[in-house]
């Protein structure tokens, strides 16, 4: 996949930004950052865009910069000359998708048919924005897309929310989700950036989507992993599930036969994508242990542990 596209898919959401003047970008930008969502669109619905697009990517270099609404050749080759790193537009203009093209530059058109799905693929479009998403008919109609055409991916946008973007980024064909709702024009007038990091900050999690799997114990032996196993369930009432490296007490205690990473054992963390949740924490300085890495049919990470204990527990993340 495309860098600039596989950068967008890594954070999972893409904030459509409306400036009312380029000197709002620079606070916007870094309310972006400081709330861990380092992805801007800025749409061209204003006459701040180009100029807006200009300074921030002067200015905040790891803020990852693309132009929005662009209607036009014009303003797509605007949006490219001040710095866009990817266009989006709402509808599917062949002109622009061929001015991307020519000039290597990432565009994300707008499709909410088959029809205009076909053209994308024609042109060699191979992630669209469905917009307007929910209106258009949602998670059902992205599900019914996803029948014919196998090799295309999708940004919804359009009615996303903090409450219904995880079902569409539990889907596997959906790259990331678009909305404007964590950057509304009035939090960005009244310049409440505080609050605009926050929301940020709650849509990247809610991207990841972390859930505490189980914990595992390190035990010396495949015996003693029995009997604490087994002391666990009469205690508690848990079932007992016997295992090839391990015991389960119930499906939050993991038994282990000889002792695994970590000092005392692991904390297994489920993620709607382990690829997403590698990059969100490599940003917070954290990595992987590459032996532990596991992979599915299309290359997506399903299993890796960090390079970092709490508590003389290792980190294990799995995709839900
Ligand atoms: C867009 O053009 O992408 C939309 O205006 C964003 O939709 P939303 O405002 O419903 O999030």
């Amino acid at each position: 996949m495309n860098e600039i596209l596989k950068q967008i898919a890594d954070v999972g959401v893409v904030p459509v930004v409306k400036l009312d003047s380029p000197d709002q970008a620079l606070p916007l930008g870094q309310a972006l950052v400081d709330g861990d969502l380092p992805v801007a669109e800025i749409t061209f619905r204003t006459d701040a865009a180009e100029e807006s697009i200009r300074r921030l990517t002067g200015e905040l270099p790891d803020l990852l910069v693309g132009a929005g609404t662009v209607l036009t050749v014009e303003q797509a080759r605007r949006a490219v000359g001040a710095g866009a790193k990817f266009l989006v537009s709402p509808g599917f203009n062949p002109s622009v998708v061929q001015f991307c093209i020519a000039n290597g530059v990432p565009v994300i058109p707008g499709i909410n048919s088959p029809s205009q799905i076909e053209r994308g693929i024609e042109m060699g479009v191979s992630v669209l924005k469905f917009f307007p998403a929910e209106p258009s008919g949602g998670l059902d109609m992205l599900k019914a897309f996803a029948g014919p055409y196998t090799g295309v991916s999708y940004v919804p946008t359009g009615g996303i929310n903090a409450a219904n973007m995880k079902n569409y980024l539990a889907f596997n064909k959906v790259l990331a989700v678009g909305g404007s709702w964590m950057v509304k024009p009035e939090l960005v007038a009244a310049g409440r950036f505080e609050e605009i990091s926050r929301l940020c900050r709650e849509a990247v999690m809610g991207a990841l989507g972390f859930e505490l799997r189980h914990v595992g114990i390190n035990e010396p032996d495949a015996d003693t992993s029995l009997t604490e196993a087994t002391l666990m369930c009469d205690l508690f009432g848990f079932a007992l599930k016997e295992g090839n490296s391990s015991n389960f007490a119930g499906t939050a205690f993991e038994f282990m036969k000889t002792p695994y990473l970590g000092m005392n054992g692991h904390i297994a963390l489920s993620t709607l994508s382990v690829d997403r949740a590698v990059a969100f924490l490599a940003r917070k300085g954290i990595g992987t242990r590459p032996e532990t890495e596991k992979r599915d049919a299309e290359g997506s990470l399903t299993v890796a542990y960090l390079d970092r204990e709490i508590g003389g527990f290792a980190l294990h993340l799995l995709k839900r």
